[in-house]
């Protein structure tokens, strides 16, 4: 069920619109209640948003199952997503990846024992010229090597 926190959240995006238009908080909305969920939705949450902004269920499935960033399997704490497009691809993203991989003891689509790590292959980050690249939450990793990967699990563990 979507909190009264969450609606009041959702409330204020459906202001920045024309009344009859609500729906076109509906990015916004899904992304509220996936972080409420703890990283991932569920069909009937996406059926809550459906109604609270009054659309058909299936414009709410099309929008949250087009783009990557709404999780439909449960996630770690940090989602790790790492870009294997074109640029970095060239720049040795296959090398970041294994040495996750390797690291974290999982692939892609997974979540770690502690659930602390998930892994998510990702189209273009827009960060081509620092590749290899990887965002986890709202921040950008860039030219990424074992050592740099290294530390950064470090300190994602240590702020856990
Ligand atoms: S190809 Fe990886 S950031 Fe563009």
């Amino acid at each position: 069920m979507i909190s009264e926190a969450a609606r009041a959240d959702i409330d204020r995006w459906v202001e920045k619109y024309p009344e009859e238009q609500k729906q076109s908080a509906v990015m916004a909305a899904l992304r509220i209640v996936q972080d409420e969920n703890g990283g991932s939705i569920t069909t009937e949450m996406m059926d809550e948003v459906a109604a609270y902004l009054d659309m058909p269920p299936i414009n709410v499935y099309e929008v949250a199952t087009f783009y990557s960033m709404y999780e439909h399997k449960p996630v770690g704490k940090h989602k790790l997503c790492v870009c294997t497009n074109i640029s970095c691809m060239l720049r040795n993203s296959k090398g970041v990846v294994d040495h996750l991989q390797e690291k974290l003891d999982i692939g892609f689509g997974e979540v770690t024992e502690d659930g602390m790590f998930s892994l998510k292959e990702v189209e273009c980050l827009g960060a081509c010229v620092n590749a290899p690249v990887m965002q986890v939450g709202e921040h950008y990793h860039e030219q990424l090597n074992p050592e740099k990967i290294d530390r950064l699990l470090d300190e994602l563990r240590q702020e856990s």
